[in-house]
């Protein structure tokens, strides 16, 4: 479960927590990842903190071969670390857009690809990734950001046919507006503009994302693959 110290990460990370899940909690920082530690550990819940930074390709791949190694198993990855570098497209900087594609997609390549391997053994596997409606939409200003969501999407279904008789599922989840650090920054004038786009006309809450997450991962699940679950209050459709 990656991007975890916060937000929707750290939101997810409790549900399945809750659900009775071993969660391995990923993220860069230790203060943040401490915090949800301790959060799912007073609700009576089982997980670990592995600090790491999903830019660095290398120790992607190092996490998850030593959580299989440790666990022997593993049967859920969630890809939720982002980030966003926003600017318009003329005045977009080679290092905002490689790093942007860096942490929302490349990470999540070396991670799927380095999971797969102990699903496979285990003939089973829930990949959820966490997507945007802006990699369905299109967002002035996210082009990097746009663009790696949109990959996403074609690289959970290419994972879905290429594992589906293997046990392993692959979908992406695709928030709207949820209230977090990330559209925290976006001023109020901005949020007042959005609102009456969101048919129930307020932001998501993490939670909500969760639940997503939470079903799609689950044993039930095992039917719903390669597929674009938009969870945004109606405001793409
Ligand atoms: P956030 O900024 O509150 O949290 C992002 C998480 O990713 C943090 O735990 C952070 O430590 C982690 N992270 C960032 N860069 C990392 C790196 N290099 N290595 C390891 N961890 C790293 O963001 P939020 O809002 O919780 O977003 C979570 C996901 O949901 C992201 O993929 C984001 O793109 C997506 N999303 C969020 C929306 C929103 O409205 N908040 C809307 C649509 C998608």
């Amino acid at each position: 479960m990656t991007g975890a110290s916060r937000g929707i990460g750290r939101s997810i990370a409790e549900r399945l927590a809750r659900d009775g899940r071993h969660v391995v909690l990923v993220a860069r920082s230790v203060d943040g990842l401490a915090a949800t530690e301790k959060s799912i550990k007073d609700a009576g819940g089982s997980c670990e903190s592995r600090p790491c930074d999903m830019a660095d390709g290398a120790a992607v791949q190092a996490l998850v071969d030593g959580v299989a190694e440790t666990h022997g198993r593993l049967d859920i990855l969630v890809n939720n670390a982002g980030i966003t570098r926003d600017t318009l497209l003329l005045r977009m900087s080679d290092e905002q857009w490689d790093e942007v594609l860096n942490v929302n997609l490349r990470s999540v390549f070396i991670s799927c690809r380095a999971a797969i391997r102990p699903m496979m053994r285990g003939k089973f596997g829930r990949i959820v990734n966490i997507g945007s409606v802006s990699g369905l939409t299109g967002n002035s200003g996210q082009a990097n950001y746009a663009a790696a969501k949109a990959a996403l999407v074609g690289f959970t279904k290419t994972i879905a046919k290429e594992m589906g008789a293997k046990g392993i599922t692959a979908n992406v989840i695709a928030p709207g507006f949820i209230e977090t650090d990330m559209t925290d920054v976006l001023g109020d004038a901005v949020k007042t503009a959005v609102l009456p786009n969101i048919p129930v006309r307020r932001f998501g809450k993490p939670e909500e994302i969760a639940s997503a997450v939470a079903y799609a991962t689950s044993d039930e699940a095992g039917y719903l693959t390669a597929q674009t679950i938009v969870v945004d209050g109606g405001l793409a459709s």
